[in-house]
């Protein structure tokens, strides 16, 4: 690890657009691609500026939309640093939209990207560590370390020996049919 920890508040990003009709699905509202877009650029930035290296998108944990955003809204997502391991950080995101002509604001989705830095030689490069300030500090460093843990079962659980003796009785209640060759 770099020898200098950091704040987290050297990390905040924060961008606000304004969603124009060019950026919308056929009913009308904004394409959620769009939405990931940005939301991957303002982790980008977010990570590279508290590294002080440019850096890549290692993973996305789940982007549920809680709300769909209209045309002529403005979309603004604050990004900060809430965990950092020796290459990697876990960059949360929150997104608002905002109506203009009423300021009803909405909470849109909440996600972490995990970012890694990398040097000038495309390799792997430490990053400072984080000085945690606050219990809500210690609250998200703890929960990104429980969700590696949770993707880690996950992935373990169902991969490459997956047992399907093991697992049949899982499809019960399922909308499937079964029908193994
Ligand atoms: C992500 C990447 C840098 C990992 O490289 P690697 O050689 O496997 O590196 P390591 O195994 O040394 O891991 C480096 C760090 O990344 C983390 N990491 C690697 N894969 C990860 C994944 N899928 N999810 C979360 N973190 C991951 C490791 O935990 C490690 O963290 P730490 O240094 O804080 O302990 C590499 O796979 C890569 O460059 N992927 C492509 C990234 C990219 O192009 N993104 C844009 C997609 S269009």
């Amino acid at each position: 690890m770099s020898d200098k920890p950091k704040f987290k508040r050297a990390s905040e990003v924060i961008i606000s657009e304004l969603m124009l009709p060019s950026h919308s699905n056929f009913s009308g509202k904004i394409h959620g691609g769009y939405i990931l877009s940005m939301m991957d650029s303002v982790a980008f930035a977010c990570a590279s500026k508290y590294s002080g290296f440019y850096c890549v998108t290692a993973s996305v944990n789940t982007v549920d939309f809680l709300a769909p955003i209209e045309v002529g809204e403005l979309v603004s997502m604050k990004a900060m640093v809430n965990y950092v391991g020796k290459s990697s950080m876990v960059i949360g995101i929150r997104v608002e939209s905002e109506n203009i002509q009423s300021g009803a604001t909405k909470h849109c989705n909440s996600s972490y990207f995990t970012m890694v830095a990398k040097d000038d030689d495309g390799n792997t490069t430490d990053v400072p560590g984080l000085i945690l300030e606050s219990k809500e500090d210690v609250r998200r460093f703890l929960r990104s370390i429980e969700r590696f843990k949770k993707k880690k079962e996950r992935s373990s659980k169902y991969g490459a020996d997956f047992k399907l003796e093991a697992h049949i009785s899982e499809l019960e209640g399922t909308n499937t049919r079964l029908l193994l060759s």
